[in-house]
């Protein structure tokens, strides 16, 4: 199953060959002969491609091809049993509610007709969700569409880093290797990576991420005609659950992909029986699907966080800035100090308003935190905007009064508040 060295693989039509590559190096790899895809994106002929170590993939092929590796995996075999055929069924019909959508909406923009599916992929952890969004988005791209991808898992920070819910147009097939280009995404700082943290900002986030895109699809009729693909967390019981009902009634999704659970697709289909124009439907989960364990997901976190300051192969070179404490207005969202009991009506119990907007004093907690630049002019808007990208704390001078930040590019901070959670990186 591992292997090494220069090495060739044919791969029959409708099979593919997974991969994941080895911890220490990269792995080369290149289609001699047919055609063959990574994830929906078509492998270019003869081109050498360089995979990062760990990296799990799958190169798909509908009608054979031949694949050359050099380098080390920690495993690499051929399937010839995937629910490939099944997904593309699903973009056949997606991209017939497209075509007709398009009609629609010249003869009328504003009928609900006009709208594009609004697909929302959900699933246990490692189901494949945030693989099959990207075949759905990469096989759009490659017929010429431009769906949006939101991207609601905090978790992971597919579009941008952790701690973060965004959404941007995808106008390419998605690079197997660069991901989706960091071209102006819209991103809401969430700040923690689980929602458990503070659920009611989640909420509040996702219903403001979702009236952005509602905005930018008016006037828009293409990106509304190729509609959105929606990614969420493998949180699935009690309020994750509650939390994907929510995401689906907020961005008025009208497709639900449900991977690999029976009993989730099933609850879903109830809940949304008098919902007549959503269909639930069930797909089944790869087979090439690998678990990752918290300590992989913390480190692909790191990783991601390392990949914004510094590019994916150390080809940025982010800005080491100081500033004095009195420069920076940085804000925390939610918690915060509680009223007073004797401040309350008898028998209130104190609790901190979830999504209060408090002030934050410079200290040594702030070490080694990721913040957010907020576009906000005033504190008040801090919830309702977006953000524009993040700076790293890398020292902290009590006696001085200065605080040490890395930020991606050097000069002045695009805005003035910046937002602190828990989401924390350590530069290796
Ligand atoms: N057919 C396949 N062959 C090899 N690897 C695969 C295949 N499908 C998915 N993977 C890999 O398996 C891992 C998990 O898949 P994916 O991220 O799509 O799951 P997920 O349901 O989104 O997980 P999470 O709940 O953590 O978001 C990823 O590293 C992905 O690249
Ligand atoms: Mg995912």
């Amino acid at each position: 199953m591992a292997g090494g060295g220069i090495r060739q693989v044919k791969l029959e039509r409708e099979c593919e060959l997974r991969i994941e590559v080895g911890n220490d190096a990269p792995l080369k790899l290149r289609l001699l002969n047919g055609t063959a895809e990574i994830f929906g994106t078509e492998l270019p002929p003869e081109i050498w491609l360089t995979f990062p170590p760990r990296l799990k993939f799958a190169v798909f092929t509908w009608y054979g091809a031949t694949i050359e590796m050099d380098g080390t995996t920690e495993t690499d075999y051929t399937a010839d049993e995937t629910p490939n055929i099944s997904y593309v069924n699903v973009h056949a019909v997606l991209d017939a509610r497209r075509n007709r959508a398009k009609t629609l909406s010249s003869d009328d923009p504003n009928s609900p007709q006009a709208q594009g599916p609004r697909v929302i992929v959900v699933g246990p952890s490692d189901s494949g969700k945030s693989t099959l969004s990207k075949m759905l988005l990469s096989w759009a791209a490659k017929q010429g569409w431009k769906p949006t991808f939101v991207d609601l898992d905090i978790g992971q920070g597919a579009i941008t880093i952790p701690g973060c819910i965004a959404a941007t147009p995808i106008e390419m097939p998605i690079d197997p290797v660069e991901g989706i280009p960091l071209d102006m995404p819209l991103v809401y700082f969430y700040g923690h990576t689980t929602p458990m943290s503070n659920v009611d900002l989640y909420r509040v986030l996702v219903k403001e991420l979702s009236q952005m895109v509602e905005r930018q699809f008016t006037g828009n009729a293409e990106s509304q005609a190729a509609g959105l693909v929606i990614n969420t967390m493998g949180w699935i019981e009690g309020a994750g659950y509650e939390l994907l009902l929510h995401a689906i009634d907020t961005f008025n999704a009208n497709v639900v992909l449900v991977l690999g659970q029976e009993k989730l697709c099933s609850m879903l289909r109830d809940v949304l029986k008098n919902k007549p124009n959503v269909d639930v439907v069930k797909l089944q989960k790869s087979g090439g699907v690998v678990s990752r364990n918290v300590k992989f997901r913390q480190k692909s976190r790191s990783h991601r966080i390392r990949e914004y300051f510094y590019g994916l192969s150390n080809d940025l070179s982010p800005h080491s800035n100081i500033a004095n404490f009195g420069d920076l207005s940085i804000f925390r969202i939610g918690g915060g100090p509680q009223a007073p009991r004797s401040a309350l009506p008898i028998g209130a119990e104190p609790a901190a308003d979830p999504t209060r907007v408090v002030p934050v004093n410079i200290n040594r907690d702030l070490l080694h935190m990721v913040l957010a630049i907020s576009y906000a002019k005033e504190p008040d808007e801090i919830i309702s905007s977006n953000v524009a990208g993040f700076v790293f704390v890398t020292d902290i001078n009590i006696e001085r009064k200065t605080i040490t930040y890395l930020a991606p590019a050097a000069g002045e901070l695009p805005g003035k508040f910046l937002i602190v959670g828990s989401l924390t990186w350590l530069e290796t």
